[in-house]
């Protein structure tokens, strides 16, 4: 019998599912808990930092950054979400408050849910969302999609999880994926037991994808009896923003053909491309649909996209899809039943996917406004890469590649031999070393390169460049002061 003082928890640190502990995941690691710590400090009125802010540049979390939500979304949601609003009694009201294809839109949805945004939804998501998302998906691409293959998913780290969890049938399953990687990758392969074959991007070609180097990994692993039966590609990458050519991608899915792996194409980015007209988005799908009959019909396409990135940046509401090409039927019977599990995506979250691939369009009464924000941000966004790329190459013994998408560049640091013995003294790996010293002389958060993974004795951090424009030459002149410092510090 228990008493008091022999009480022992059910669940220790030592007893718990050895998975969970051994899942890493920097994005949220040492430096962003640290951070944390340190604003709580701002807060409570502490004035001996060095700075008087934290700018989190250690995750693509738009808003967090200021960037203004699109008004069109918001108005739509805000009119779901009070109904009452949509009331006959209050439609005056909210016609004097809200243009009236906002009106008309919010009515549509409201529709589709039943009136109740409140309720479970469909376990796939929403049926006329999902008709939306595939008439989307076959303007974007030129080929059709269809809704029955398509989950909304709670973000896109719900559905790659999905996927990933029903792969790994046991702990000799491997799944390829690129370093430097998204660590959502490494962390779900951890936590569900499969085997990371990890393939390198080559960072003297700007973060290029050689087929040769997957072809090599994957003879690796298979030679040490790993059942590999998946890769991961991110494109536009993170952290790397480098964007694929279709010639690239065409040979991917040939490779997938010839070697039999499931193509796992996390497409989040696909409106941040900043060189649209020499490396323009292309989908995986797309390439897949034009390939020779026996590639297309056969090679097994899971594509991802999610409403946090791009100008939407709606990443606390949690949506996302993936669309699945060339599936076993039996196994899609199967991810619908784990879709039921967790009963159904959030509704919220399916309601901006519906906005997201079916924004205003020209004529609409709301299109010049989306048009002007969502232009304004992109633009932003893309100076913003330019002037950080620049920064970031003006500094010592600092080199990096420009973000052709995404949100992130991912410079590589040669640190001083002085500064690696220092960082062994304090117990810190070189580059968590480096972030470290760089937070607490500037309040800026990035992450180490070693959470994205990085070729031995090469150093990176990976900074968003999502800090407000009028607030980006304090934050580039904080950045370079810093590391002048630093190099003055352990030339
Ligand atoms: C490459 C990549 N995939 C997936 C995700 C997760 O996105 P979501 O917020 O839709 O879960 C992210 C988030 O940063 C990402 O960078």
């Amino acid at each position: 019998m228990a008493s008091s003082s022999n009480y022992t928890k059910a669940l220790t640190y030592e007893n718990m599912n050895a998975k969970v502990r051994n899942v890493q995941y920097a994005v949220r690691g040492e430096l962003a808990i640290k951070a944390e710590d340190l604003k709580a400090k701002l807060q409570q009125g502490d004035t001996s930092l060095a700075f008087k802010q934290i700018v989190n540049c250690n995750i693509g979390n738009p808003q967090q950054l200021q960037q203004k939500p699109i008004t069109f979304f918001r108005q739509v949601l805000a009119l779901i979400e009070y109904p009452d609003l949509l009331s006959e009694e209050n439609l005056p009201l909210a016609q004097k408050l809200f243009p009236a294809d906002v009106i008309q839109r919010a009515q549509d949805i409201n529709q589709s849910l039943g009136g109740a945004v409140g309720a479970y939804s469909h376990s796939q998501g929403i049926r006329a969302i999902r008709e939306h998302v595939a008439q989307f998906i076959a303007a974007r691409d030129g080929y059709p999609s269809d809704p029955d293959s398509i989950y909304l998913t709670t973000g896109a780290s719900g559905g790659v999880q999905q996927i990933l969890q029903m792969l790994i049938a046991n702990s000799q399953v491997g799944v390829m994926i690129p370093i430097p990687q998204y660590p959502l990758y490494t962390a779900s392969l951890a936590l569900y037991d499969g085997r990371p074959v990890p393939y390198y991007l080559d960072e003297s070609n700007d973060w290029g994808m050689d087929t040769n180097e997957l072809q090599q990994s994957l003879q690796k692993a298979r030679d040490q009896g790993v059942d590999v039966r998946a890769l991961v590609i991110i494109n536009p990458g993170n952290p790397t923003g480098q964007c694929l050519t279709k010639e690239n991608m065409m040979e991917v899915v040939e490779f997938c053909y010839q070697n039999q792996l499931m193509l796992l194409a996390d497409e989040v980015y696909q409106t941040n491309t900043y060189f649209p007209q020499q490396l323009p988005f292309h989908s995986f799908k797309k390439i897949l649909s034009s390939a020779r009959p026996e590639v297309r019909d056969q090679v097994e396409l899971v594509s991802f996209h999610s409403i946090s990135k791009g100008v939407v940046g709606e990443c606390g509401r949690r949506g996302g899809y993936f669309e699945c090409v060339n599936l076993d039927p039996r196994v899609m019977e199967q991810v619908y039943k784990m879709a039921s599990v967790a009963l159904c995506p959030n509704v919220s979250g399916q309601i901006l996917v519906d906005l997201m691939v079916k924004p205003p369009q020209e004529g609409d009464i709301s299109y010049p406004l989306y048009q002007q924000e969502a232009q304004g941000i992109y633009e932003s966004l893309k100076r913003r890469s330019q002037r950080l790329h620049e920064a970031f190459n003006s500094m010592e013994n600092v080199s990096c590649n420009p973000a052709q998408g995404a949100m992130y560049l991912f410079p590589s640091v040669k640190l001083p031999t002085k500064a690696i013995i220092a960082a062994e003294a304090a117990g810190k790996k070189p580059d968590d070393f480096y972030c470290l010293r760089m937070l607490d002389a500037t309040g800026v958060c990035v992450i180490p390169g070693s959470g994205f993974g990085q070729k031995d004795n090469t150093y990176h951090f990976r900074s968003t460049f999502l800090p407000p424009e009028q607030l980006f030459d304090d934050f580039i002149a904080k950045l370079q002061a810093f590391h002048s410092e630093f190099m003055d510090t352990y030339r």
